[in-house]
C-alpha cells in the first residue's frame, strides 16, 4: 500500500478589480514603464478598494478552491497573511464563517511572502498526524494599503490578491501529493522587510539585500527538497517561486539547474502579492492548462522575518477558474 500524504485537490484565486499599470505609476512618481519592466518584469498590478479587504479576497479564493475540488466542507482553515483585516482577531475565523464553516479550527500564519509555503507545510503536518482529514490553505495580502505612495522602490512591486488550495488525506502516488517541505527563519534579518512600530509607519524594504538573500535562500531550499524526494533539477516540470522579481526567478532557476523555461511567471500581471503569490501563480498555471497531473512541481519563497522554505509536490488533477 502507498504511503499516506496530504493531496492538493482544489485551487482558486481572487484579484481586486482595479488594475494599476506602470504607465499610471509613472504619472504619479519618478519612474518609467521601461525601468519597471526591465528591473522587475512587472507590467501591472491590482490595488484593493476599501471593500476588497484581505478577508474578502481570501473568501473568494477559498470558495473557488472548494468549487475546484467539488467539496463544501473542511476540517482546518489557515490564512497566511501579514495584512490581516484587524491586528486582532485573526482573519481565518472570519473567512471560515463567511464560508459557512462555523466551528472549524481556523488560524492565521504570519510569515510575509513565505506565508503560503509555511501554511501549506503546516496543513500537511496536520493531515499527516491524523488530527484533520482536510484543510484549506489561503494566502491573502493587501500590502498596497501599507505602502508609502512616494516610495518608488516598493510601490512599483507590490499588488493585492488571494490564492487558496484545498487538500485532503490521500497517498504519495496520487497527483497533487505534497512530498517534502523545508522551512527556515532568521529573526536577525527582521528590519530587511518590515513595518516599523511607530504610528502611521509605512512598509519598508531593503531591496538590494533582500534580492541577494532571496536568491540564495530559495535556491538552497529548492536543493533541499529535491534531495529529499530524489529528483534531479533537470526533471522538474514547474518551478513556482514567490513572484517578487523576474530576475530573482531566473537566477533561482539557473543556480539550482532547473531549466529557466520551467519557472512560472505570473508577476507581469499582478506584481508581488506576498502570501498570495504562489497560490495565484499555481492557479494561473492551472488556468493556462500547461501542467499535467503528476508533473513534478517545486514551490519556494523568501520573505520578511526573514523566512524562507520550499515544497516538492506533484501537479494535481484539477480544473481552475481564471481570476483575471
Ligand atoms: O517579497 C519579499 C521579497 N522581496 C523581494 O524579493 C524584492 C527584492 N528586490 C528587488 O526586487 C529589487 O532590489 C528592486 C526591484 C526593489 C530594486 O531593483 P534594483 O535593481 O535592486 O535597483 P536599486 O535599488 O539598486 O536601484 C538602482 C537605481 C537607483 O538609482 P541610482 O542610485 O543608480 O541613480 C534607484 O534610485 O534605480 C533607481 N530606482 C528606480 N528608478 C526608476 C529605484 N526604483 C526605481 C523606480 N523607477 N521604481
Amino acid at each position: 500500500m502507498s504511503a499516506a500524504a496530504a493531496v492538493v485537490r482544489g485551487l482558486g484565486g481572487a484579484l481586486p478589480e482595479r488594475v494599476v499599470t506602470n504607465h499610471h505609476l509613472s504619472t504619479i512618481m519618478d519612474t518609467t514603464d521601461e525601468w519597471i519592466r526591465r528591473r522587475t518584469g512587472i507590467a501591472e498590478r491590482r490595488h484593493s478598494a476599501e471593500a476588497e479587504s484581505t478577508s474578502v479576497l481570501a473568501t473568494t479564493a477559498a470558495r473557488r478552491a472548494l468549487a475546484s475540488a467539488g467539496v463544501n466542507s473542511v476540517g482546518l482553515l489557515i490564512v497566511a497573511t501579514s495584512t490581516p483585516d484587524k491586528v486582532c482577531p485573526a482573519t481565518a475565523p472570519r473567512v471560515a464563517a463567511n464560508l459557512g464553516l462555523h466551528g472549524i479550527a481556523a488560524f492565521d500564519v504570519s510569515a510575509v511572502c513565505s506565508g503560503f509555503v509555511y501554511a501549506l507545510a503546516t496543513a500537511t503536518w496536520a493531515i499527516a498526524s491524523g488530527a484533520v482529514n482536510s484543510a484549506l490553505v489561503i494566502g491573502a495580502d493587501t500590502f498596497t494599503r501599507l505602502l508609502d505612495p512616494s516610495d518608488r522602490t516598493t510601490s512599483v512591486i507590490f499588488g493585492d490578491g488571494a490564492g487558496a488550495a484545498y487538500l485532503s488525506a490521500g497517498t504519495v502516488d496520487e497527483p497533487g501529493a505534497v512530498l517534502a517541505s523545508t522551512l527556515h527563519s532568521d529573526g536577525d534579518g527582521e528590519t530587511l522587510i518590515h513595518v516599523p512600530r511607530t504610528a502611521g509607519a509605512f512598509f519598508e524594504m531593503q531591496g538590494k539585500e533582500v534580492f541577494t538573500q532571496a536568491v540564495s535562500a530559495m535556491s538552497e531550499s529548492v536543493k533541499t527538497v529535491l534531495a529529499s524526494v530524489g529528483w534531479e533539477a533537470a526533471e522538474v516540470d514547474s518551478l513556482i517561486a514567490h513572484q517578487a522579481n523576474l530576475r530573482i526567478l531566473n537566477t533561482v532557476a539557473s543556480v539550482t539547474g532547473i531549466p529557466g523555461s520551467k519557472a512560472e511567471v505570473h508577476l507581469d500581471r499582478v506584481g508581488n502579492t506576498s502570501a498570495a503569490s504562489i497560490p495565484l501563480a499555481m492557479t494561473d498555471a492551472g488556468t493556462k492548462g500547461h501542467r499535467s497531473p503528476g508533473d513534478k512541481v517545486v514551490l519556494t519563497a523568501f520573505g520578511g522575518g526573514t523566512t524562507w522554505g520550499a515544497i516538492a509536490m506533484t501537479w494535481p488533477t484539477i480544473s481552475v477558474v481564471d481570476p483575471h
